[in-house]
């Protein structure tokens, strides 16, 4: 049985006094978890918040992003340490969103490293992989997430996906009200395990797969029945209470 796993990501989103009820709303309508990991991932400012709010909750927590130069202190103006997530309560931390990489022109040797500071701290990387439109329309999208997979595979070896989530998170699904159909995400998340597979059978079947982009209460449950899809990282709905708590009751009826 693989770990299910809903991930909230809230991106760059709300003040001290929304993260607060959005965490406290949280906690009180998700008191009881049943087979589902839920984890949410406020902006850094808000991650002793979530460990304030969270602490007597099943509901874990975790950041966007993590610096990728080294696991100390150091000379790195604006970073975040994966030293300091562990410190601050951190479980899991997104790497390689596709905002970062487009906005902030993240390279396939810095998502590597962040991922080897991540597990040297043992916080599970959510590694997010996906296709741009373009890429979609001229029939390459395989080609890109294989491409995606291997840089991180490539660097540091098929065992690290022991220790890590993956999100198929296709670019022109995400904020755009536009999801993937089921069938669509269903037949790439096969295929991620497939590409983990040729390497090593029993990480691959063991590996959390996660679909992200424009997932919502009325397309959670269609998404949650295909045996590939073991969750979901969600961006917009997770800001509001009854829209996640809803997607995580789809995956607890699946
Ligand atoms: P939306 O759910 O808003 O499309 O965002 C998806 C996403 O980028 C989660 O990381």
């Amino acid at each position: 049985m693989r770990r299910s796993l809903v991930v909230g990501n809230w991106k760059m989103n709300g003040s001290k006094a929304t993260a607060v009820s959005l965490l406290t709303g949280l906690k009180a309508r998700l008191a009881e978890l049943n087979a589902v990991d839920v984890c949410v991932c406020p902006p850094f400012l808000y991650l002793s918040d979530a460990n304030a709010q969270l602490a007597d909750s099943a509901i874990r927590f975790g950041a966007q992003d993590v610096s990728g130069n080294g696991q100390d202190n150091g000379a790195y103006t604006g970073e975040v340490s994966a030293a300091m997530l562990s410190d601050a309560g951190c479980e899991f931390a997104i790497v390689g969103h596709s905002e970062r990489r487009e906005y902030f022109a993240e390279s396939a040797d810095l998502l590597a490293k962040k991922v080897e500071c991540l597990l040297a701290e043992k916080i599970t990387p959510i590694l997010c992989v996906g296709e741009k439109l373009d890429d979609r329309e001229s029939g390459l999208e395989q080609q890109i997430v294989e491409g995606q997979l291997h840089e991180i595979v490539d660097r540091l070896g098929v065992q690290v996906f022991s220790q890590m989530v993956v999100a198929y998170e296709p670019v022109w699904a995400i904020g755009t009200g536009k999801t993937a159909t089921p069938e669509q995400a269903q037949q790439m998340h096969a295929f991620i395990r497939g590409v983990v597979s040729k390497l090593d059978p029993v990480i691959a079947d063991k590996l959390p797969l996660l679909y992200g982009g424009s997932v919502k209460p009325d397309n959670a449950k269609d998404l949650f029945a295909m045996q590939d899809i073991d969750g979901a990282l969600v961006g917009g709905a997770c800001l509001d209470v009854d829209s996640f708590s809803l997607i995580i009751k789809a995956k607890e009826s699946v």
